[in-house]
């Protein structure tokens, strides 16, 4: 007991302060008040000193842990409690929350933290705060559900954000396949933009999944972004987003760019020749600093991203009639992969075509396991517009009409047997249009169609002839399943 009083009456740690008469804070609550914060049935408080030494415990904390204050106080906090984690607050300055314990009767959580004066550590506290077991289940139910959710939503986020493709996946024996498939395989490794070229249908996309799979950014996202599909004045907000009410008509709760969704992986802008000229130099911006500038958002974010980028526009000629920054056309003309189209590498078409048999889902019963010389013929003579998409879907089309297992030249699409000199076929005869919905959706499919062949398959280029705006002219193209 003299010990107990030897140790009580060690002078005050200086640090610790005197009572609190002269508080900026206190001076605006009663005594009252202060006791019943400090002392409730629901927190239990212990205070050390830097020592370790106790200063201070209240009579919930006497209660619940058998002690006597004026035993305690004085005394070094192992001896109080042996099991206290306030020493190594003491030692590293750390707050330390240990997780909700239920207990039979009671559910708690202890949070003990450094007390700090002008940044010296003075002392720490812990906080035993009791809650009806009860409360706290539903708390930690709350939490695990949403926990769930959130794994849910994060394996959706990452299979939609996810290459789809691999090397492969290109089939292609020629040299000029070959040879891309090289290049782009090296590029591959390093973090450097590519730019990908070549006619619509040809692969371009096929490419750029591939050499993101091939990196070593493969399991982050690949986050693909269609300038073409998105109108002008959306663009800038849809690649670098917007805070919360950033403008007039922005959704509440702001916007995660593009690019803020490929951080870590790769983000594909196809269709880049589409990119308004304006938003080139901000492009060319983001490419040199690795930041983006959120609509809204004062400070520039960092965003560690690979940039691919396709396209079936001439950008050099693009560049001299001023529609495209020579600036950033610099920028991306370092690293370039042409992806050859298929009039150009016909000896794959065989290849090709019994590729697309084995993998084509069609729902049919009885495979298609072949096609007849006749058809080969065709395919190797037809000079493939919309290359290796076109011939994907003259076969898918094929195999749906095809009665054996053998494709026939019939089974091939009338225009495509028509045009060709010296008709091969003559058992096809054109789908009479029953509406007047149907007669014009037909003029205008004919019409698209041969605006792209006209333009060879330059979007932009095909929209103004129609009349119409490119995003409208890329809805129609889905909309009547176009290939080109
Ligand atoms: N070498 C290839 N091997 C297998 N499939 C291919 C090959 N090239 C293209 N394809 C297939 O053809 C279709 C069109 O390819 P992709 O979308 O990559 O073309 P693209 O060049 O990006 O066209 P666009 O310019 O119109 O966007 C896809 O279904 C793709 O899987
Ligand atoms: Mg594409």
């Amino acid at each position: 007991m003299r010990k107990n009083v030897e140790k009580q009456s060690r002078p005050r740690t200086a640090e610790l302060g005197e009572p609190f008469q002269d508080s900026p804070i206190l001076k605006y609550i009663s005594a009252d008040l202060i006791e019943s914060l400090i002392d409730n049935p629901y927190e239990s408080l212990i205070l050390v000193d830097a020592d370790g030494i106790v200063r201070f415990m209240n009579n919930s904390y006497e209660q619940e842990y058998s002690r006597r204050r004026e035993d305690a106080i004085g005394r070094h906090i192992s001896e109080i409690a042996p099991e206290t984690l306030l020493p190594e607050v003491l030692r590293t300055g750390k707050v330390i929350v240990t997780p909700s314990k239920i207990l039979e009767d009671k559910s708690q959580i202890v949070i003990r933290v450094p007390l700090r004066k002008e940044g010296k550590l003075t002392g720490a506290l812990a906080k035993v705060i009791y809650a009806p077991p009860k409360a706290l289940q539903d708390f930690a139910r709350k939490i695990s559900a949403l926990e769930q959710d959130l794994e849910v939503y994060k394996e959706e986020f990452r299979q939609a954000y996810s290459s789809r493709y691999t090397f492969d996946d290109i089939i292609g024996e020629t040299d000029a396949v070959n040879n891309a498939k090289d290049l782009a395989k090296q590029f591959a490794q390093s973090d450097s933009a590519v730019l990908i070229l070549g006619e619509s249908g040809s692969g371009k996309e096929l490419f750029a999944h591939a050499i993101h799979s091939a990196s070593h950014r493969r399991n982050k996202p690949f986050v693909s972004v269609n300038c073409t599909a998105i109108p002008n004045e959306l663009i800038e907000s849809e690649l670098f987003g917007y805070e919360p009410g950033a403008f007039t008509g922005s959704l509440k709760k702001g916007k995660i760019g593009k690019f803020e969704l490929a951080d870590t992986g790769t983000i594909h802008l196809d269709e880049i020749g589409d990119m308004p000229y304006l938003l080139q130099s901000k492009l060319l911006r983001v490419l040199q600093e690795h930041e983006i500038d959120k609509i809204g958002q004062r400070k520039p974010k960092h965003v560690d991203f690979r940039l691919i980028c396709t396209t079936n526009q001439p950008l050099e000629q693009m560049v001299e009639k001023g529609t495209f920054r020579l600036d950033l056309f610099y920028r991306l003309n370092v690293v370039v992969i042409s992806v050859p189209p298929l009039r150009a590498i016909k000896a794959d078409i065989p290849g090709m075509v019994y590729y697309f048999l084995r993998h084509l889902e069609t729902g049919r019963a009885n495979p298609v396991k072949t096609v007849s010389g006749q058809v080969m013929k065709i395919l190797q003579k037809y000079h493939w517009p919309g290359n290796v998409r076109e011939l994907k879907n003259v076969l898918e089309r094929a195999i749906v009409v095809c009665r054996g297992d053998r494709i026939e030249v019939d089974d091939l699409p009338p225009a495509m047997i028509h045009t060709r000199p010296g008709n091969l076929s003559s058992g096809n005869q054109a789908v009479v249009p029953q509406t007047i919905k149907e007669v014009v959706e037909s003029a205008e499919r004919a019409a698209i169609i041969q605006a792209l062949e006209l333009n060879r398959n330059n979007k932009s280029a095909a929209a103004k002839m129609l009349g119409i705006h490119r995003t409208a002219l890329y809805q129609k193209i889905e909309k009547f399943n176009i290939s080109f």
